[in-house]
């Protein structure tokens, strides 16, 4: 079947930067060394396959600046601007494996936390990313803190729901600097119905993200039974928004564009099936995609701590 992919394919400026198109690669992880040339190839590979903006995966803000120096990272961000598009990187709070919650921590491990954002960013400027984005979904600890039911702190940082947004807030507003100085954008990943709040309590959440300098809102429900559609409420916020989920079924990434749900759509699986992904689906190759059977194999292997494959797209 032939669709009009033009909605796809149309250019999106924001914040002096554009993206080609508006297909997004969402952060994912691949357990390759981000210094290294596997993690080159994996990304870089994935910017040739035409997508606007890529988002490197869900990295410790202990390891940038810790592990990695911006000049261990800056040859990645240059194999994705080779590739064509724009780089940026999920920022995680913690250590992965390592389940902190809310009440573990002190307010100087706050106060900490919040700095390690501070300078990690910096890093980032530095490496040339176009886009620093922290993990706020997905019932890790960002998230947690937004919680009620998680969080039960009984410090400003826990309770109304301002003391729950306290965190984010901190954390985005540290970096907006940053951003400010080197031309980036801020990117905020938010699961928007989670324990103990739902869309309204996650709008006002994002609200205030904006207010305190967030560029695009990415929604990412973390279920495969909301395929792309719970970004609409956002919407009417005035920033962009990616919606994602199973949008690797073209007609369903172009029904979200087409019904204004969502600005960016995000293509995850499917960019791990089929690098070039973007280019087919331009190109109306659709019968050359090579798609993604939700098999998980590429989740097992993100478990085990091996480097991610596919078993549609073997290396
Ligand atoms: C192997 C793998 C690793 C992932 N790692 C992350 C991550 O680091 N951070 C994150 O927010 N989501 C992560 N995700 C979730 C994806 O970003 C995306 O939200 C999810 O796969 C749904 O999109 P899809 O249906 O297009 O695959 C990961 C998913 C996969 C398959
Ligand atoms: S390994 Fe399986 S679930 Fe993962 S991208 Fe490939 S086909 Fe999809």
């Amino acid at each position: 079947m032939t669709y009009d992919v033009s909605p796809l394919f149309s250019p999106l400026d924001i914040g002096g930067k554009t993206l080609r198109n508006r297909i997004v690669m969402p952060p994912m992880v691949v357990n390759r060394d981000l210094g290294g040339a596997a993690a080159r190839e994996w990304y870089g590979r994935r910017a040739a396959g035409g997508v606007g903006l890529v988002i490197i995966e869900a990295t410790s803000v202990a390891d940038v600046g810790g592990r990695w120096s911006a000049d261990d990272l800056r040859p990645l961000v240059d194999a994705i601007h080779d590739g064509g598009a724009l780089a940026a990187i999920q920022l995680f709070p913690g250590v992965r494996g390592d389940p902190i919650v809310p009440a573990d921590l002190s307010l100087d491990d706050i106060d900490v936390l919040i700095n390690n954002y501070h300078i990690a960013a910096q890093i980032c400027a530095d490496a040339g990313f176009d886009g620093v984005q922290p993990h706020g979904a997905h019932g890790y600890l960002l998230n947690q803190f937004f919680s009620p039911l998680k969080n039960t702190r009984t410090d400003p940082y826990g309770g109304s729901a301002e003391n729950r947004m306290r965190l984010a807030l901190r954390i985005v507003r540290t970096m907006r600097g940053i951003a400010d100085a080197a031309g980036m954008l801020i990117l905020y990943r938010h699961t928007p119905v989670g324990p103990g709040y739902g869309i309204d309590d996650s709008v006002e959440l994002a609200q205030a993200l904006i207010d305190a300098g967030v560029d695009i809102l990415d929604i990412s429900p973390a279920s495969d039974a909301a395929p792309g559609d719970r970004a609409a409420p956002f919407v009417p916020l005035g920033v962009p928004v990616i919606a994602v989920n199973l949008l690797d079924e073209p007609a369903r990434a172009l029904e979200v564009l087409n019904e204004q749900r969502a600005q960016l759509i995000a293509v995850g699986r499917g960019l791990i099936a089929d690098p070039d992904w973007a280019i087919k689906v331009r190109e109306d190759r659709l019968d050359d995609l090579v798609t993604c059977i939700r098999c998980d194999s590429c989740h097992a292997d993100l478990r085990r701590g091996v480097p991610v494959g596919c078993v549609q797209w073997p290396d």
